[in-house]
């Protein structure tokens, strides 16, 4: 039976290599994805073909094969601009994640942009990732760091929102979709308000890029940042959206080979958008990968993604809160992708690894979010994160899993 009636989810899962793997002897039920998600044949296969066939680096060479991975390369730029609708191509700067992505924008926008009282805006659920950065930004440029709270079903409270700006607020940086509690932030509504006081934001999109349709013109925003792996593409690469007319004023993050325009030991100029952000050689095959991560998705189509998704959180939903003393985290207006949740009496650790020996992998702990846990007054959670490639069999699995796991423990 699959998760919904618009897709194929036994053809679907067919694609996917890992979702056959056997743990411990029986097939495993993959609720992980909002710590990496699963990869498609065509994403192996465009690995393979580049390895096998093409393998070489880009921008450095007259010959052959440097050209074809070179063209493979831009190709894949071409594809995320055009799946998140930037307007220009070389407004996608690869990096390696989102970390990454949200580090240059710190470092080289604090650099340009930042100095001593001026204000930062994160939010209270916000990633380790999203936070770290800043600090050292603030700590770099005497910046302070103002934080958006959220109330107790995991919503941010948009009045105090608005009452965090100032004269000095110089950028908002928020993420899309909690990764801890499954949150979807009005995001619209957030950029709009910053653009109001002529603020810029980043959102950071690692959580929302394979749940949601993502469109930057339309949002308005400064900044986007997302993962590759997080939306079937292989680990290692990332994206990092920004205006030109942003980029175009921010320095280098690092410097060396590729964003250079010339060098000299007395001075050197930088690189034209995107390579002024992209020193050494990047992960040309991951690029490659994401490109055909992304094919893929376009040709299952997102929206009937969305749907099937949005069916088996609900039915997951459902299904969880039928079992004793359990309590989902986070009952926010709108969820994408992830519920977290707790059993009474029942540390996350120790649930996570009887689900485990049932052949279920869950993340349980603080989900590099200490924030969250610290506001909730809890150790962690146990996340079961989705994809539309999972199952209400799975979901029914995971329920019997921790029925039986409480059981072992009470
Ligand atoms: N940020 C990823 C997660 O939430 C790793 O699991």
């Amino acid at each position: 039976m699959s998760a919904t009636t618009k897709l194929d989810i036994a053809k679907i899962r067919a694609d996917f290599p890992l979702l056959q793997t056997e743990v411990y002897g029986r097939p495993v039920v993959y609720f992980d994805n909002g710590a990496t998600t699963q990869k498609p044949l065509p994403v192996l296969q465009a690995l393979e073909e580049y390895y096998r066939s093409y393998n070489s680096n880009v921008h450095r060479g007259v010959h052959f094969l440097s050209q074809k991975a070179t063209d493979g390369q831009e190709a894949a730029r071409r594809k995320v601009a055009q799946f998140i609708n930037a307007r220009h191509d070389h407004e996608i700067i690869f990096t390696r994640g989102t970390t990454e992505s949200i580090n240059l924008v710190a470092y080289s926008f604090g650099k340009r942009f930042l100095q001593p009282g001026d204000e930062i805006i994160i939010s209270a659920m916000e990633h380790h990732s999203n936070i770290v950065p800043w600090q050292l930004a603030c700590e770099d440029r005497g910046a302070v760091l103002k934080v958006v709270p959220m109330d107790a079903n995991g919503d941010l409270m948009l009045d105090e929102y608005e009452k965090l700006f100032s004269e000095k607020t110089k950028i908002v940086a928020l993420t899309w979709v909690s990764n801890s509690l499954g949150t979807v932030n009005p995001v619209q509504e957030l950029v709009a308000r910053a653009h109001a006081r002529q603020v810029p934001v980043l959102l950071d999109a690692a959580q929302a890029i394979q749940h949601t349709p993502v469109d930057v013109q339309s949002l308005d925003v400064d900044f986007l940042v997302f993962s590759g792996h997080k939306i079937y593409a292989p680990t290692g690469v990332g994206v990092l959206y920004g205006k030109e007319s942003l980029l175009n004023e921010m320095p280098p993050y690092q410097g060396g080979g590729s964003m250079i325009k010339q060098v000299t030991f007395a001075k050197t100029t930088w690189a034209d958008l995107p390579f002024k952000f992209e020193a050494g050689t990047p992960d040309v095959s991951g690029i490659i990968g994401l490109g055909a991560a992304l094919d893929y998705v376009n040709e299952i189509g997102l929206e009937a993604i969305i749907e099937a998704e949005h069916e088996l959180m609900q039915y997951a939903s459902e299904r969880l809160q039928t079992i004793p003393g359990l309590r989902i985290i986070g009952q926010p207006k709108e969820k994408a992708g992830t519920i977290s949740f707790l059993v009474e009496g029942i540390h996350p650790f120790d649930l996570g690894e009887l689900l485990d020996k049932q052949s279920i992998a869950v993340r349980t702990g603080h989900h590099c979010c200490q924030p969250v846990m610290e506001f909730f007054n809890i150790p962690g959670t146990v996340r079961a994160s989705f994809s539309f490639y999972n199952t209400k069999e799975e979901v029914d699995r995971l329920v019997e899993g921790i029925k039986k796991s409480a059981a072992m423990l009470g």
